[in-house]
């Protein structure tokens, strides 16, 4: 039983038997994916209907592989034991769920339920308290949940920011079809206030240090980064044709697009700043392509386009960073594609190469021939040298014009440097695969890179729309605004249809006040209470004995949480700073630096909540 090889099969292997093999790292009988192919063509056509199945398997409560699991949770592999990955992590799920809303917007009618019953699970798994907090102090960065609806309580790394960002970018893929398909009061009454959970949260937040997609390190990750400010600009997207407003949105995006830029060494992208690792990670490649763009009329590098000089510059050190490492590489010649990992310093499991990253690397590339092909041009320059140089000698640093051979001819190259991404054999030393069986994110990859190949490509974003990057860098952060998601009713049919006019802006609220909830970390000992006061009369206007006591009933060592709800005047700026009071409230210990500054919202009828630690 073989992998695919091209090689071989261009020398006539015709109705060979390939697997198609999805773990998590390279297993030696992936029976259940084994089938006959006559070309590459023929099995990635034939994968890609298995991978769909492979998928659906795997998704509550009708999936034939995952028992136990609820309706519509999106289980992230059936294997329970080395490793167990039966649960559902939103970052998973999310990126699942968006293959699977881009198949059913490009013709496959069958899924919408499958997307309305991982929507409505999400309104369930949102208001889940979890160990990062719960849906209004932080707990929508849990990573994962178990596949019944319930916390996972044991040891993890959390939080992990890039999982809301990938949820709203999922629903914002679905709530563009319904506004375009004339169902935009189920948008706006379905899908909108579980994308405002998470954009708020991702507004709040993204300027947080969190754990990374490989769940390792901590600190600011590529990938997050990436994807939170792709689902800022597109959740505001969303809004404006719901005619509602993302203040979260347009206040964070630049921002969070200027600390995008500062992942970028000069010569590719280090994808977690400060962890002490190279950076060279698979994931700057899996960033690339959740920003990628169909409809982009320049391959931009402040977005990483897919076809930009910068992520071409650094999809070669990525793929050269394993080229070494791994013994089913080594006699791959220098200019050939190689199995990648997630990153070269990996020792999970003794460090291999993985099935998603290395059709995240083959996805890219073809993601690149689809913008070349529909821009017009191809830009070899300084910094995009690096990668053409290497996979042709004859490409030179010029800019190559469509509707001429040459241009044809590097199309012809890329592509089949990157079906030589399909054509490497697993394993690190011998073949034989590791860890996670079915994992669903691998089929997702799988399916995605093929129909990338064929052109088949996801609906626009508006990468543009917030491309000016700021002078100055800021860590700024916008008040949250939570609230239950309460909506769950799909109306019975949801046709394509007509799209019916935008919706009239909601009017700016006429509430004088609105409940601020302030949640505080801070590690206390017994005796010890924590106060708020501010500048105004609801706050103590700074007297310590009018000061607002907070709450510790949610209190535990993981999660040293205390909180209290103010009402507070819309459209105010208060300030505000935390004290410490024991000794029978005679000792008061102000904490340190400069008072807090908050601006309330002009909203109403919802929470709004901040998220703070004692400095
Ligand atoms: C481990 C991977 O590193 C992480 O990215 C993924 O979310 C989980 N497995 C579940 O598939």
């Amino acid at each position: 039983m073989r992998f695919l090889n091209l090689q071989a099969l261009n020398a006539a292997s015709l109705g060979r038997e390939f697997s198609l093999l999805v773990s998590g790292l390279s297993h030696a009988n992936a029976t259940s994916l084994t089938y006959r192919a006559s070309s590459l063509d023929d099995w990635l056509e034939q994968g890609s209907q298995k991978a769909l199945q492979g998928i659906l398997n795997n998704i509550g409560s009708g999936g034939s592989k995952v028992d136990g699991a609820s309706t519509g949770i999106v289980v992230a592999s059936p294997s329970k034991s080395d490793p167990d990955y039966f649960y559902t992590w939103t970052r998973d799920a999310a990126m699942v769920m968006k293959a699977i809303v881009d198949e059913y917007i490009a013709g496959n009618d069958d899924l919408q339920p499958i997307i309305h019953n991982y929507i409505s699970a999400q309104a369930k798994v949102q208001v889940i308290t979890n160990p990062s907090g719960d849906l209004e102090s932080g707990g929508l960065g849990e990573a994962k949940f178990n596949v019944n609806e319930t916390a996972f309580t044991g040891s993890w790394g959390r939080p992990q920011r890039d999982g809301p960002a990938l949820r709203a970018i999922t629903l914002a893929t679905y709530a563009e079809w319904l506004i375009d398909n004339g169902h935009a009061s189920t948008a706006k009454s379905i899908v909108w206030p579980i994308m405002l959970n998470d954009l708020s949260y991702v507004g709040q937040y993204w300027n947080a240090t969190g754990f990374d997609l490989w769940e390792e390190v901590k600190g600011s990750s590529f990938f997050t980064t990436a994807v939170q400010h792709r689902a800022l600009v597109q959740g505001n997207s969303i809004a404006k044709s719901l005619g509602v407003s993302c203040h979260a949105c347009t206040t964070q995006a630049p921002q969070v697009l200027c600390l995008l830029q500062s992942y970028w060494t000069g010569s590719y992208i280090d994808s977690n700043l400060g962890s002490g690792r190279s950076g060279k990670d698979a994931n700057s490649i899996l960033g690339s392509i959740e920003l990628f763009n169909p409809a982009a009329t320049q391959c931009d590098d402040t977005t990483f386009q897919p076809c930009s000089a910068k992520a071409l510059a650094n999809l070669k050190v990525v793929v050269d960073s394993f080229r070494d490492l791994y013994e089913v590489n080594r006699e791959t010649p220098k200019n050939r594609p190689v199995a990648i990992g997630r990153y070269p310093e990996d020792v999970y499991y003794g460090g291999n190469p993985w099935y998603l990253t290395t059709y995240a690397a083959a996805e890219q590339l073809y993601d690149a021939i689809y913008q070349w092909k529909k821009i017009g041009k191809i830009d070899v320059d300084d910094v995009s040298y690096e990668f053409f140089k290497d996979i042709d000698s004859y490409i030179s640093k010029k800019l190559y014009a469509s509707g001429t051979e040459e241009f044809d001819k590097i199309l012809n190259t890329v592509k089949s440097y990157a079906d030589g991404f399909f054509d490497v054999t697993f394993s690190k030393d011998d073949g034989h695969q590791l860890s996670a069986e079915d994992l669903t994110w691998s089929y997702t990859a799988f399916l995605t890179a093929a129909n990338r190949r064929r052109a088949i490509v996801p609906g626009p974003w508006d990468e543009s729309a917030v491309r000016n990057v700021p002078d100055n860098c800021k860590a700024t952060a916008a008040i949250g605004v939570y609230a239950t998601p309460t909506n769950t009713e799909w109306p019975t049919s949801l046709p394509s249809g007509t799209p019916t006019p935008a919706p009239t802006p909601t009017l700016p609220p006429s509430c004088s006040e609105v409940a601020v909830r302030f949640n505080e970390q801070v590690t206390t000992s017994p005796g010890q209470d924590i106060y708020i006061a501010g500048s105004i009369p609801q706050l103590g206007s700074w007297n310590p004995d009018k000061a607002v006591l907070l709450k510790a009933d949610m209190y535990t060592s993981d999660h040293a949480l205390w909180y209290a709800t103010v009402r507070l005047p819309v459209g105010e700026t208060v300030k505000y700073k935390y004290l410490r009071k024991e000794n029978g409230g005679k000792d008061i210990v102000w904490e340190n630096g400069d008072d807090r500054t908050l601006k309330i919202p002009r909203v109403c009828d919802v929470e709004v909540s901040t998220g703070d630690a004692w400095k």
